[in-house]
């Protein structure tokens, strides 16, 4: 009898040191699944190209800095280049948060790219504005004072920013126009743009100089911006690159759209960066609009999980294979805790347009991006 229990005590041990076994090897491989150590997106696609994110001082004081660190060697200031950041007023200029992220960047030997010199949007009134007079300035005194902010910013961060947005979204989205009716163009006629060029080469030459806007997956709209390039090119102005925002979502763009898109601008032999990538879980809508009730389920469901995850693919996968003529793919915030696209073409619409989640874990579609 003594012998049986003896032998009964010894058969539960052993089974209980191996399911112990079993459940160890089950966590071990269950979080290097998750979470390789010390291996972020960068470092996926180093043989490819720089993988940046729009940030704030903000974020990089927030629990969100470990992440960053660990999966992206480029920044973009999300708002704090921006003019009416950086130079609210005539002789007023901030630069505080601007500096904080180059300084972050250049102590984590991270890329910084500039965005952005010229931006209808986001713009101080002064600077179409007579302070005296409240009357609008001439052309030549808007020039001048586009030149004064050029030489300002970029002289401030030579040899810090590598490459420059100078001009965002001039080109209309209205086929029977071409060039944006913003208080710029009003003043200037096309000049500024060309001007903006040349200022922002001659504040430094060594700085990759870029033209930035959205929707070149829209043909009228990509035939234009290659006029443009096309001219700035034959008028001898320092061009280097072309960056597409890339604000997408699970219903565009399609392969074949990206595909026309890449290769009509590899033609031009310039380089091109993705510079503002999301993709909404929602289909695509091109102007801001109310709310419907149709707006109100906003869950991150398995089908919008998986739309999400094919679409990023199938982009990642069509970088990949221009890596020749990418130099780099930025990211427009950090993780779906916050996003532009929340409010944005609805107010208060959640969207997860992103890599991470609210709780700063990569989602299911991370781990597609970097599987190659
Ligand atoms: C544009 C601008 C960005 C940003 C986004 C949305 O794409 O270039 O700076 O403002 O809109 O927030």
């Amino acid at each position: 009898m003594k012998v049986i229990n003896i032998i009964k005590s010894l058969v539960l041990i052993y089974c209980f040191v191996l399911l112990n076994a079993c459940s160890n090897q089950h966590k071990l491989q269950a979080s290097s699944q998750n979470k390789p150590a010390n291996k972020g997106l960068k470092d996926y696609y180093l043989n490819y190209f720089p993988i940046g994110v729009a940030v704030s001082p903000r974020s990089l004081n927030s629990d969100e800095e470990p992440l960053i660190k660990l999966n992206f060697n480029s920044l973009t200031p999300e708002n704090d280049m921006k003019m009416s950041s950086l130079h609210p007023s005539e002789f007023v200029y901030n630069w505080e948060n601007a500096d904080a992220i180059v300084s972050y960047a250049e102590q984590n030997n991270m890329k910084v790219r500039g965005h952005t010199l010229l931006w209808h949007q986001q713009t101080p009134a002064w600077i179409f504005n007579d302070a005296a007079t409240g009357k609008q300035v001439s052309k030549e005194v808007l020039l001048q004072r586009i030149k004064e902010h050029i030489y300002a910013v970029v002289g401030r961060y030579k040899g810090s920013i590598y490459a420059w947005d100078v001009v965002n979204e001039v080109i209309s989205d209205n086929p029977n126009e071409f060039y944006r009716k913003s208080k710029y163009y009003e003043i200037c006629g096309e000049d500024f743009i060309f001007k903006a060029f040349q200022w922002a080469h001659e504040a430094d030459s060594d700085a990759q100089l870029f033209y930035n806007d959205y929707n070149e997956i829209n043909t009228s709209k990509r035939a234009k911006i290659i006029e443009l390039i096309n001219k700035l090119k034959s008028a001898g102005i320092p061009i280097n690159g072309i960056g597409l925002q890339s604000h997408w979502a699970i219903s565009e763009p399609s392969n074949e759209q990206l595909e026309n898109t890449l290769t009509d601008f590899i033609k031009l032999g310039l380089k091109i960066q993705i510079t503002e990538l999301d993709i909404s879980v929602y289909s695509k809508e091109h102007k801001a609009r109310e709310k419907k009730s149709e707006d109100l389920d906003t869950r991150f469901t398995e089908e919008r999980e998986a739309k999400q995850l094919e679409q990023y693919k199938m982009c990642f996968s069509t970088f990949r294979k221009y890596k020749g003529n990418i130099s780099g793919v930025t990211f427009w915030n950090v993780s779906d805790r916050y996003s532009w696209l929340d409010n944005f073409p609805v107010k208060n619409r959640k969207d997860y347009p992103l890599l991470f989640d609210k709780n700063l874990q990569p989602k299911k579609v991370y781990w597609e991006v970097v599987k190659f």
